[in-house]
């Protein structure tokens, strides 16, 4: 048995004259709510970060955590992973950022070239969301037509056309084959509802039918192979064949959005699946925890962007595109998660999955889980989600997710509150075995309230 770190409590912050909760009123005072980023909010309010190193994050009132969310998947390699620290401090050292390219977007793309199958010309931008916004604009620009097809409760970051139907709910969700679009944040013009199609996950006849219904107009149809926010469940073989193949049929582009789902495959989900895509967005451990994002994928397609005969169909500029940190730290970050790396990440994730399944079973408490790789989220629930709906919970099942999240945060293990939570390349059994014991003891837990 591999020797397990002992997890201390850790709920130092909690107390409210605890330094994360004295910093959270000054953030009230300054930032709406107290927040830059919704993703890091839990109520009643967050422990603050101080420092990571390695699978280990401390907060600002010196409890330490394994963390099982490293910066929502993008830390492959953890925190101040020594090489990537270095590589991105040498390069600090020489000027953040310049007015001219450098070198290193070239080799950073280079990479990307030859891991993926489906991408032969590369973009820089700074984030998952701009790349998102950067592949529907060239779609559009290369196909002459306006709509975009989008799957019903994936994320896809803040471009208002790739948030349509995020968190629809039974009441405005409409029929599944074809699902409403449904505005997420407040003030969405009633043009980008239209221009929308949304489209069932999982189920490739209704999500077929409609997408030759719509072919005419469609640019593109936008599709995480694992997402998240959808549930985390893998698409089917079938359906990515499926839709893989109604597009093609009919010229609309199909964009892979694989800025999570990159890590479960060396040649991304499109190689796991033996699916090219014409266009993929990338983000987070591409920039080996720098902000960053890129759009890349057939080259007369992205020959949209290309400016060297004048005004390109679609300028696309950026102070900080390919900045020169970002893609030091980044390739860096991806030479060290070589096939090797990968195969022993999937490993410990297929193991983690198992034991929490157990731990479920064991205690007797509804529960299952997603994922593919070293991804993983919890689902409160005793069903095997398969699609957006089927992954929708109750008052009582979200109650149930929170309650598990809490004791994980306050027993020295970080995941997301949605349940999601990933590995990274300094973990290993013993780790496995720490989160699997506070786990048990969560469900357990649980047990005990369920039976009050
Ligand atoms: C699948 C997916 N696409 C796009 C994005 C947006 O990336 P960013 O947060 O870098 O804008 C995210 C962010 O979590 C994501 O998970």
């Amino acid at each position: 048995m591999a020797a397990r770190p002992r997890l201390p409590l850790t709920k130092a912050y909690a107390d409210p004259e605890s330094r994360s909760a004295r910093l959270f009123r000054r953030a009230q005072e300054v930032l709406p709510g107290g927040n830059s980023r919704m993703t890091v909010f839990m109520a009643p309010y967050p422990p603050y970060a101080a420092e990571g190193q390695g699978s280990w994050l401390v907060d600002v009132d010196g409890d330490r955590r394994l963390d099982f969310l490293n910066n929502y998947t993008s830390l492959i390699h953890g925190h101040a992973h020594p090489a990537v620290t270095e590589a991105a401090a040498r390069r600090l050292r020489q000027g953040a950022s310049f007015p001219l390219p450098t070198p290193e977007e070239i080799e950073l793309a280079s990479l990307l070239v030859e891991r993926l199958p489906a991408v032969e010309h590369v973009r820089f931008t700074n984030s998952g969301s701009e790349a998102v916004m950067m592949a529907v604009k060239a779609a559009r620009a290369f196909t002459g037509r306006v709509k975009l097809g989008k799957f019903e409760g994936a994320y896809h970051g803040s471009y208002d056309y790739a948030e349509v139907s995020l968190t629809s709910v039974p009441e405005n969700w409409g029929p599944l084959a074809e699902p409403a679009s449904v505005a997420y944040a407040r003030g969405t013009p009633s043009a980008v509802l239209e221009d929308v199609v949304v489209l069932p996950f999982n189920h490739p006849e209704p999500a077929c039918r409609r997408i030759e219904r719509e072919a005419q107009r469609l640019a593109a149809v936008i599709l995480d192979p694992v997402p998240n926010r959808v549930g985390l469940m893998p698409a089917t073989p079938e359906f990515l064949r499926a839709v893989r193949d109604v597009t093609a049929a009919h010229g609309v582009l199909l964009i892979f959005d694989e800025v999570i789902s990159f890590r479960v495959g060396y040649h991304g989900a499109q190689g796991l699946y033996g699916i090219r895509p014409d266009l993929t967005v990338l983000g987070k451990i591409i920039g080996g925890g720098f902000p960053v994002g890129a759009v890349g994928g057939r080259a007369d397609v992205m020959a949209v962007f290309d400016p060297r005969h004048g005004r390109p169909a679609v300028p696309h500029s950026g102070t900080f595109n390919a900045n020169p940190v970002t893609m030091t730290a980044g390739l860096a970050a991806m030479r060290l998660l070589d096939a090797e790396a990968l195969r022993r990440l999937d490993e410990l994730g297929g193991k983690l999955r198992d034991g929490m399944r157990a731990s479920f079973t064991d205690a007797g408490i509804p529960g299952s889980l997603t994922g593919a790789g070293s991804l993983f989220r919890i689902h409160p629930t005793a069903r095997e989600p398969m699609d957006y709906r089927s992954a929708r919970q109750d008052p009582v099942e979200s109650a149930r997710l929170s309650r598990l999240v809490r004791y994980l945060l306050d027993h020295g293990v970080l995941v997301s509150p949605t349940g999601l939570g990933c590995l990274s390349t300094p973990m290993g059994e013993a780790e496995l075995a720490s989160f699997l014991d506070v786990f048990a003891a969560a469900v357990a837990a649980e047990r005990q309230n369920a039976s009050a």
